[in-house]
């Protein structure tokens, strides 16, 4: 009796390791580089995913027991931005704490999470919830220029696939990874907002919009020697007016009470 039910139990065991290693095989699950799942669903093209996995890993450099602190300039103005929102929601002033802090050493390490939630009295998963939905906050150092690849579909549809190799090559950086010198890093990241100028990259606080293959080189080039490209439209466009010219709003718009009944302008002049 006991020795058929161990052998039950032993073939739906069997049955399980045979089911996990075919599901292996059909997603062809890859482990690209450490921390980064990379794998290929049946329907989809490869997916390459524009953060790291959204834990924490203990490393030397990105403990809780690094310290962190605030300048006191940043702390000063931490202590303003806190005063504009009422007794009991200082919480929303997350935002802009976080931004503090990445602009002060480049990224947000744990320590430094930490230390928001005790500055806003929140529990320290309401800050990680912060920290790991916005693809703008580096969890980890992504050297001195993040470059953020568009890959959504108006970039893709203008040609974001040839963009990302470009901005590899340029970098000398593969997606996820920072290069060498530690000046660069890529990820590939969702719609920036930008779509009428695609494709589109976004490199720190700057969008770089319109762009070529050409533009690309161009734009690390220029960065490489210590100097700010221009942002916005590479094309020569403004905003995200037609290349050739408006060819819509071309006239002044009418002034204001144009096309009201008469009826209504007559009470308009009595008043
Ligand atoms: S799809 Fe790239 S900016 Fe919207």
């Amino acid at each position: 009796m006991v020795s058929g039910t161990l052998t039950i139990l032993l073939k739906q065991i069997i049955f399980i390791l045979k089911m996990l290693l075919l599901q292996r095989k059909i997603l062809n699950l890859k482990i690209s580089q450490p921390n980064v799942f990379y794998f290929r669903n049946l329907y989809t093209a490869p997916h390459r995913f524009s953060d790291l996995l959204l834990v924490h890993r203990d490393t030397e450099e990105n403990n809780p027991n690094v310290p962190f602190q605030f300048t006191d300039a940043n702390m000063k103005r931490i202590q303003a931005i806190i005063q504009h929102y009422p007794v009991g929601s200082e919480r929303s002033a997350i935002s802009m704490i976080m931004d503090i802090v990445q602009r002060q050493i480049g990224w947000i390490p744990i320590s430094a999470q930490h230390k928001v939630a005790q500055l806003l009295r929140i529990p320290r998963i309401r800050v990680y919830e912060w920290v790991t939905f916005y693809s703008m906050c580096k969890r980890i150092y992504k050297g001195k220029f993040h470059v953020k690849v568009c890959r959504s579909l108006p970039c893709m549809l203008r040609g974001s696939d040839v963009i990302v190799r470009a901005v590899e090559d340029a970098t000398c950086c593969s997606i996820g990874g920072t290069s060498a010198d530690a000046l660069f890093a890529v990820d590939l990241v969702e719609c920036q907002g930008a779509c009428a100028n695609a494709p589109v990259i976004a490199i720190e606080d700057d969008y770089y919009e319109d762009i070529s293959v050409y533009d690309v080189y161009n734009i690390i080039q220029t960065l490489r020697c210590g100097m700010i490209p221009p942002s916005g439209p590479q094309n020569g466009r403004y905003a995200a007016e037609p290349i050739c010219g408006l060819t819509s709003l071309v006239n002044n718009p009418p002034e204001p009470g144009h096309g009201i009944q008469e009826c209504l302008q007559e009470k308009k002049k009595k008043k």
